[in-house]
């Protein structure tokens, strides 16, 4: 805290001017993005005079987008036109770069909806809301309610290493999206609170007398001083004269701000400023403050208490009269949570001799979240930066099956595996796959017990086929063959805490509303004494339930045979793995029951039925002809709920069985994913496997997993390849006297006939490529080896592509008969994948 008193030491040449003090802003070391822009493009923004350019360099995920036209102009800044939406992996990173290790940045995050997906008139009711971090701490939970508005989110942050991750985070409650990020450097004496993994994070930031919102150049760390708000009961000032700065002041607030200020009309009136602290997170934000005072004359007193929540921020009760053209400024130094943990106050009161009413000239509130200690470590971060940047990492690239066998090997890259990639203490995943890579690993990685290692084998196991007297450095050289996923590497970090705050976020969405016990007697109720039996589950039968509001349910419940004893293990991790991750394509649990000796799942009922029995034309469901457009979309979802398993959370969590039976259809047709019954969280760094009592469901048991008894997210991805062919032929997976869908399907594409594998239901009508994008997929999925099967986002992305070729020969064949007659269009309606 500035004291005061020390005003009386003043001497002149301790103070700078502050039209003096502007130092050469690094204008050159910002970095701005706007997001969603076309790849490559870039321009001068007018208002500021700053370049800013795509976002393609900064990250690998996502769409870009631009905002819909009937919102154009509504825009506070340029940036707000484009954005770049994430409508898949729980978890998108932004990774700026190159940031100085020990710097302090300014971050800054815009985000302005624009109706770009014209879903606008959703927001009212629920509005968007997402999470983002910074690194791995969280930020802000952005939450977007109106298409026009521009939602901005800051923070202070101290780089620990050479780059600096933004992340948005999709919580199950809309698609994440930015329109722009900025990074500032400042001073490290800028900002003391803000120091390595305690980001400040800007609650409201006001220039108490402006006009209009101040930033570059006349900010030089570009930070955005908002008009107030609350002008009517204010008057402003202003002045022309010079405000000096003491040389260490810690906030620099540039001139244009200090220069003006609020005053109340009467000194009988107190200057308050208010704020709510967000309700709905889960640990309330500490705040702390920056009071800005300089005052613009010297002939009368102008005295006043400043009270915070109602106690005085001036140490000892003391009053304050702020100093005549001299930058002063008061703050806290450690974070604050108020009484309630909600309101905040302000309250500025003219002490009894004041002759002047009391004024402020500017306001910044920040905050900080309680943060799991040690989270990131600054080596992981620097390896894997070290090899995107060096490899130009591209996700979610797997080539295009369309294509014949060519060898792209002159695109490839060279380059060697740097020795820092054997110290990730914190990674658990490392993804070398799709690689041709010639030589072997560094021993330390092949050594590391903690790390999923996933890498071919093709040309000989980079593991095991080391020579034990190379102890220096290994150089490897990697060549790629087509222009492919390098390293995708997951970073998966693990608290000691069982409830960290990522595992918070990802059962954010876990507080279902409804989420409740049900005793017995009301499950009987609700189910009509058991009448309506809807299918076998996965432990025994499951009944159809109506809730008084008419709501319809699945109980499924635990079949009286099975002891609960015995059932109960599962049984609980299916509640808990179901309570913990929530996302859209995911089945809602509804509640329990533990009643007595009967164990029952109360989910939300999907009303058509499960993808096997559309496939199978199972009668006790309304038979719907499911086109390739269906298909493919249902294909899509069911990929995007299992993407999410695999990776919205901090720990992957294997389904276990993924089957045609356990992906659900609703409404519209939509699929969601259900049954995780089986699911399991990777419970602990070193155990990269979970041995555990057979699952899954014959036909679509990874091979693999069968010889080894090891579970992992790829035995997942083998399922749900088996899932793929069974989507394209509409046959099982097992036919006793043909062999394996996996099997009879290579068969039939070595032998070149799109047309023998379709199913002919489908009546030739399909777009082949679409069909060939599927099955290659599948392909991959089902390799013996689990290390060449592709990720579920790699997955998601071929099933996108493939969507969209099959949508785009829809179009063309629509628009042909569009021109026969005026309501083609509407009978024609193409549901649009999410
Ligand atoms: C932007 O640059 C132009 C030309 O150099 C100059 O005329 C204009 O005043 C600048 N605008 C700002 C806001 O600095
Ligand atoms: C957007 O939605 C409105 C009604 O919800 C519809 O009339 C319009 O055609 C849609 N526009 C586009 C581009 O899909
Ligand atoms: C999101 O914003 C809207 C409108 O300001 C508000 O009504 C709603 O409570 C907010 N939701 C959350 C979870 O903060
Ligand atoms: C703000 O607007 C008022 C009224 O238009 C004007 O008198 C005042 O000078 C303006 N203040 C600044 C800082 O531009
Ligand atoms: C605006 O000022 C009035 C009077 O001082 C006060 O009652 C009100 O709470 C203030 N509003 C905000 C948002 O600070
Ligand atoms: C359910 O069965 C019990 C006894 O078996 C009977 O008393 C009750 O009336 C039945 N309830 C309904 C809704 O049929
Ligand atoms: C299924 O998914 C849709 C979105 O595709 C979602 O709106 C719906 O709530 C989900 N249904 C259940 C039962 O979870
Ligand atoms: C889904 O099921 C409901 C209720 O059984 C039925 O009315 C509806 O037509 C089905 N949806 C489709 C797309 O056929």
């Amino acid at each position: 805290m500035k004291c005061p008193s020390a005003l009386l030491l003043l001497a002149i040449f301790t103070v700078l001017v502050l039209s003096c003090a502007q130092q050469a802003s690094l204008v050159e070391d910002f970095i701005n993005i706007d997001c969603g822009l076309p790849s490559g493009s870039s321009y001068v923004d007018e208002k500021t005079n700053i370049t800013y350019i795509s976002d393609d360099q900064y990250i690998d995920t996502g769409e870009n987008h631009k905002i819909s036209s009937e919102h154009q102009g509504a825009e506070q800044f340029r940036s707000g036109l484009n954005l770049r939406s994430f409508p898949t992996g729980g978890r998108n990173c932004y990774t700026l770069y190159p940031a100085i290790k020990g710097q302090k940045y300014l971050i800054r995050g815009m985000f302005m909806h624009g109706n770009y997906d014209n879903k606008s008139q959703n927001l009212i009711s629920s509005p968007l809301l997402f999470d983002i971090c910074i690194g791995l701490n969280f930020w802000n939970q952005v939450n977007i309610s109106s298409a026009t508005m521009t939602y901005t989110s800051e923070a202070i942050v101290l780089a620990t290493v050479n780059s600096i991750s933004v992340c948005l985070l999709d919580n199950g409650k809309g698609t994440p999206f930015i329109s722009s990020l900025e990074m500032r450097p400042m001073k490290s004496s800028n900002y003391p609170a803000a120091t390595p993994n305690h980001p400040l994070l800007l609650q409201d930031r006001r220039s108490m007398g402006a006009n209009s919102t101040i930033r570059y150049p006349d900010d030089p760390y570009d930070r955005l001083w908002w008009p107030s708000q609350n002008t009517s009961e204010w008057i402003k000032i202003s002045t022309t004269s010079m405000v000096r700065r003491y040389p260490d002041d810690v906030y620099e607030v540039p001139a244009a701000v200090l220069k003006t200020a609020a005053m109340t009309s009467s000194n009988s009136t107190a200057l308050n400023f208010l704020w709510l602290a967000p309700a709905s997170w889960a640990a309330a934000p500490g705040y702390l403050l920056g009071l800005h005072f300089t005052d613009f004359q010297q002939e009368q007193l102008r005295e006043f208490h400043i009270y915070y929540n109602g106690k005085s921020f001036v140490p000892d009760g003391k009053s304050y009269s702020p100093p005549y053209l001299l930058a002063n400024y008061w703050n806290d130094s450690s974070p604050t949570v108020s009484d309630n943990g909600l309101s905040y106050k302000i309250s500025i009161v003219a002490t009894n001799a004041s002759v002047l009413p009391p004024m402020l000239n500017a306001i910044e509130v920040y905050y900080q979240v309680q943060q799991d200690e040690k989270m990131t470590s600054s080596e992981d971060v620097d390896a894997m930066m070290t090899i995107k940047i060096e490899y130009q990492v591209k996700k979610n690239w797997m080539g295009d099956p369309c294509l014949p066998e060519k060898n792209l090997s002159r695109n490839g890259l060279t380059g060697s595996v740097p020795e820092s990639l054997t110290n990730l203490p914190n990674i658990l995943v490392l993804d070398l796959s799709g690689n041709h890579l010639n030589g072997t690993f560094p021993e330390g990685l092949c050594k590391n017990r903690a790390l999923i290692l996933r890498y071919d084998t093709a040309n000989g196991d980079p593991c095991s086929s080391r020579s034990s007297k190379k102890k220096k450095k290994t150089v490897l050289a990697v060549a790629i063959v087509v222009p492919v996923v390098i390293v995708s590497a997951i970073l998966m970090f693990i608290s000691a805490k069982s409830k960290s705050r990522g595992q918070e976020h990802c059962g954010d969405h876990a507080h279902i509303p409804d989420n409740r016990e049900f005793t017995y007697d009301e499950l009987a109720k609700i189910t009509n004494n058991f009448s309506t039996f809807i299918g076998e589950g996965g432990f025994g039968p499951v009944f159809h339930g109506q809730l008084k509001d008419g709501t319809q349910l699945a109980i499924k419940m635990c079949s009286p045979t099975s002891t609960p004893g015995k059932g109960m293990p599962e049984f609980l991790a299916e509640v808990e793995s179901l309570t913990t991750v929530h996302h859209r394509y995911l089945v809602l649990l509804v509640g329990y029951c533990t009643d007595k000796d009967h164990l029952a799942l109360v989910y939300e009922y999907m009303p058509n039925g499960s993808l096997y029995d559309h496939l199978r034309e199972k009668t006790n469901f309304l038979y719907l002809k499911l086109s390739w457009q269906h298909r493919g979309r249902i294909a899509l979802e069911a990929a995007q709920g299992l993407d999410y398993l695999h990776t919205g959370c901090v720990l992957p969590i294997v389904h276990r069985d993924v089957k045609s039976h356990n992906i659900l259809l609703g409404c519209d047709l939509n699929a969601n994913i259900s049954d995780f019954g089986l699911s399991k969280s990777y419970l602990h760094v070193a155990q990269s496997h979970i041995t555990a009592t057979a699952a899954g469901t014959p036909g679509y048991i990874d091979p693999e997993y069968c010889r080894s008894g090891r579970l992992t997210v790829t035995s997942d991805v083998y399922s749900f390849g088996v899932v793929l062919l069974e989507i394209v032929t509409g046959e099982p997976p097992v036919i006793p006297t043909t062999g394996h869908i996996v099997q009879r399907i290579k068969e039939k594409v070595n032998m070149g006939k799109i047309e023998a594998i379709a199913d002919p239901r489908l009546h030739d009508e399909f777009d082949v490529s679409s069909i060939w994008k599927v099955v290659d997929t599948a392909l991959m999925c089902t390799k013996e080896a689990s290390s060449e099967r592709p990720t579920m986002s790699m997955v998601v992305a071929q099933l996108k592509d493939a969507l969209a070729l099959e949508q785009a020969r829809l179009r063309y064949s629509i628009s042909d008969i569009s021109q026969g007659g005026a309501n083609a269009e509407l009978s024609y309606s193409i549901p649009t994948p999410r």
